[in-house]
């Protein structure tokens, strides 16, 4: 198992490049089974979870090549295995897209629960409520769903939650389906864009992505295509609050300025500079961390509120912050589960269900500490950078998910963190 050893306090400055969007990419790589013809993506992020679901398709038939520069071909033509194991799903989440692909190209689908990380309970509920709407017959039996239907129909799907996961698996199904679907109360996230943009690419009619009406007129078929795909909203969202918290001055490339608008806000009232520029050919920002911090208050809320992937890193900021932060967690239940490796490290944070409060402190020191989960892994670091001495953060496998070669980019931003594997 491999570890991370930090040695903190030491600003971080110059320039990152990040990374293309994790949550785009696990939708639009089984996406790419509803075209009758090869896909080729480019911008992926190479991390755990694009290798897991890359395996996925290869073990269902697909022929998958992927490139160290991020770039992949799918020729989903020869898939011919569509029952998705345990096994293959258990690690993670996002392979629920399958479900909404696979129904939607083959008509059938036989899915194992998905995995992911434990953050509460994360049902799936919404899409079987969709997929039921589509049309499908859906029933979960030892725990896998198998999900049926001679002949998908476009529905009025209403969502209770905007949640992103049953958007988007209603859009790939809803686009193979005959007439047109309306989905009401939809999440509005960066990638649900990213995605409609592929399937329009692909052939789809799918308009109002990025609102909270999305309309979609289902196909006989689509074809192949390029594509490339959004920047890591989450993983800018990271450095951003790293620099921050070790009050340092760092540029980062390829983003979208917009996407990151909340938590840049954010940043700026605990006190931070955050500067937007374009340099003619792409946007950047530039974030420098200043003297002690002020404590903010937190809402997570769906985009374009503040996002939750972004709360734990955040928690481990506002620790260092001068006064008391309150943080309400307003889309999973139990994401707190950093807050006791926090603790360990120094900081004084109290949690009744769903509200965290921070009494910020001085400083925080170094500590061993566990990942519990990914983005709790991200706060870890985040803290382990600003911290004074060395700090230990085991576990991170989680991290390895979602975060492109985290510990090089933080390397080149000066900061003194090594992986050391262990037998
Ligand atoms: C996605 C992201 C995750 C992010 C989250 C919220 C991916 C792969 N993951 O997760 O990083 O933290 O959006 O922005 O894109 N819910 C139900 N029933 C359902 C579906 C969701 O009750 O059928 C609830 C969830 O428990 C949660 C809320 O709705 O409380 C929002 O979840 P959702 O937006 O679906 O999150 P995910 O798609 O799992």
């Amino acid at each position: 198992m491999a570890y991370y050893k930090i040695n903190g306090g030491r600003p971080l400055e110059g320039q990152v490049t990040i990374s293309g969007a994790k949550n785009a990419a696990l939708a639009i790589i089984p996406a790419a089974i509803l075209a009758g013809q090869p896909c080729v993506i480019e911008n992926l992020p190479i991390i755990e979870d694009v290798h897991v679901l890359t395996e996925i398709l290869r073990l269902m038939g697909a022929e998958v090549e992927l490139y160290e520069n991020g770039c992949m071909r799918i020729d989903p033509t020869k898939i011919d295995n569509y029952e998705v194991t345990f096994e293959m799903v258990s690690k993670l989440r996002a392979s629920y897209y399958l479900l909404g692909a696979m129904l939607g190209r083959y008509g059938h689908a036989a899915l194992a629960l998905p995995g992911g990380c434990s953050i509460g309970n994360r049902p799936i509920d919404f899409h079987i409520k969709g997929m039921r709407a589509l049309g499908a017959e859906v029933e979960i039996r030892n725990g896998i769903v198998y999900a049926y239907a001679d002949e998908l129909r476009g529905a009025e799907i209403y969502l209770d939650m905007a949640s992103v996961g049953a958007t988007i698996n209603i859009m790939l199904a809803a686009c193979r389906a005959e007439g047109q679907t309306v989905i009401t109360n939809a999440a509005k996230e960066p990638h649900v864009v990213d995605v409609a943009n592929f399937l329009n690419m692909m052939g789809a009619s799918i308009k109002g992505a990025g609102t909270d009406v999305i309309r979609i007129k289902g196909r006989k078929e689509l074809h192949g295509t390029s594509y490339a795909i959004i920047p890591d909203q989450i993983e800018a969202g990271t450095f951003m609050i790293a620099a921050v918290a070790t009050k340092g001055n760092v540029v980062l490339n390829n983003i979208i300025p917009t996407h990151l608008e909340a938590i840049s806000a954010k940043l700026m009232e605990c006190g931070a500079h955050i500067a937007e520029g374009d340099d003619g050919t792409e946007f950047f920002l530039q974030v420098q961390g200043g003297d002690r911090l002020r404590a903010v208050n937190i809402k997570t809320l769906p985009y374009p509120g503040f996002p939750t992937d972004l709360q734990q890193p955040m928690m481990a900021l506002l620790t260092m912050s001068k006064g008391n932060s309150y943080i309400v967690e307003n889309i999973f239940e139990d994401r707190f589960n950093h807050v006791p490796e926090l603790i360990r490290m120094g900081a004084s944070i109290n949690v009744n269900g769903r509200t965290a409060t921070i009494e910020g402190v001085e400083k925080l020191y170094g500590a061993n500490v566990r990942a519990t989960d990914l983005r709790a892994g991200a706060a870890l670091i985040v803290a382990a950078l600003a911290a004074e001495g060395t700090t230990i953060v085991r576990n991170i496998h989680f991290i390895d998910r979602g975060y492109e070669r985290f510990e090089q980019k933080l390397r080149a931003l000066g900061a003194d963190i090594e992986r050391i594997e262990e037998d």
